[in-house]
């Protein structure tokens, strides 16, 4: 007689593929340091996949999700679970000339949809469960720009890995199964300094971004010198080339003069993310940074770890 092996239900990991949507919000928090919000957050994170099925159902061609971060000083904390390997707080990148800036933040919350109304919604909704126990550090509100441009004029987000490519390149898998079906998460708050930026000709800015304003044509990688920002972020070894799952958002408000994007990187492994991050600040040669950086300076910069859906829901059994 043969025995049927027990039909394994794949981990499943949090909506990190999510589509691009036409509103967003990146929320980051400090949780209190004391055992009675540690306890408040955990059951708070376990409540985030009902509270969001609540507000999703109102509207559900509107694509509402959340994915959860969580830091790596409240990590144990929190969950009470192993650390995922790579899990550490964002190391600060000092290059000559910008500076990868590492700031506070416990818990993200990043919430899209293609209704501003529902992502508010949700994000009163899950306030109103943290309660006392989290401090909101940022809350940014980010939008679709036409053709999902940022606001330097340039299509955004095209190069991200898709089918089968984008779970490899986001979810971790069996190298650290503790973590599994989770996901790192990298945010920067960029502002720029749009005045400066609109001096450049349009051949200039190209050269910056490494592809063509008007079609998103790529432009050829320089073989010496200085290199795009496209070209300093592709990060290519034995294994192959290592992609990351971004989902940059345009926020700001012209009356303030406050124009930014909200940079946001999934991935399998941190190293990645901090690699291109090396590359773009220190210059590959080093020298040679992303000239980007020229004209967008990050404000805050935090790691988190979305942990899977199952993980997440059964924080408070
Ligand atoms: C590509 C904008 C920050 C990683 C691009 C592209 C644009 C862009 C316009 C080309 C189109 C595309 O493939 O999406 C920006 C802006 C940033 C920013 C406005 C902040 C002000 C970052 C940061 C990272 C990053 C901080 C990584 C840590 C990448 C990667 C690509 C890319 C991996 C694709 C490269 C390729 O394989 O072609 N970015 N980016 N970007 N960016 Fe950024």
């Amino acid at each position: 007689s043969s025995s049927t092996p027990a039909r394994r239900v794949p981990i499943e990991p949090q909506s990190v593929d999510a589509p691009l949507t036409d509103s967003a919000i990146f929320l980051v928090l400090e949780v209190v340091d004391a055992p009675e919000a540690h306890a408040v957050v955990r059951s708070a994170l376990a409540s985030v996949s009902d509270v969001s099925k609540n507000v999703a159902f109102r509207d559900l061609r509107a694509s509402l999700s959340c994915t959860v971060g969580i830091g790596s000083d409240v990590w144990d904390a929190v969950t009470g679970l192993p650390r995922p390997a790579e899990l550490h707080p964002f190391q600060p990148i000092i290059g000559a000339h910008h500076t990868a800036v590492s700031t506070p933040g416990d818990i993200l919350l990043h919430i899209r949809s293609d209704r501003r109304d529902l992502c508010f919604e949700l994000e009163r909704q899950l306030l109103d469960v943290f309660g006392d126990a989290v401090r909101v550090v940022d809350e940014t509100v980010g939008f679709r720009y036409f053709d999902n441009r940022d606001l330097l004029g340039f299509v955004d987000g095209t190069a991200n890995p898709v089918g089968l490519a984008l779970p490899a390149a986001t979810v971790v898998g069996d190298e650290d199964p503790d973590a599994a079906g989770g996901a790192y998460v990298v945010i920067q708050k960029y502002v720029h300094p749009l005045d400066a930026w609109q001096e450049l000709t349009t051949e200039q800015q190209e050269a910056i971004i490494g592809r063509k304003k008007a079609d998103d044509v790529e432009l050829d990688d320089a073989v010496d010198g200085q290199k795009s920002h496209k070209t300093l972020s592709t990060i290519e070894d034995d294994e192959g080339e290592h992609d990351i799952l971004r989902d940059n958002m345009p926020f700001g408000s012209p009356g303030s003069g406050e124009f930014g994007t909200y940079f946001i990187g999934y991935a399998r492994r941190l190293w990645v993310v901090e690699k291109m991050l090396q590359r773009m600040f220190i210059g590959d040669p080093p020298g040679l940074h992303d000239r980007l950086l020229d004209f967008s300076t990050p404000l805050t910069g935090s790691v988190f770890f979305a942990p899977s859906a199952d993980l997440l829901d059964a924080l408070d059994d």
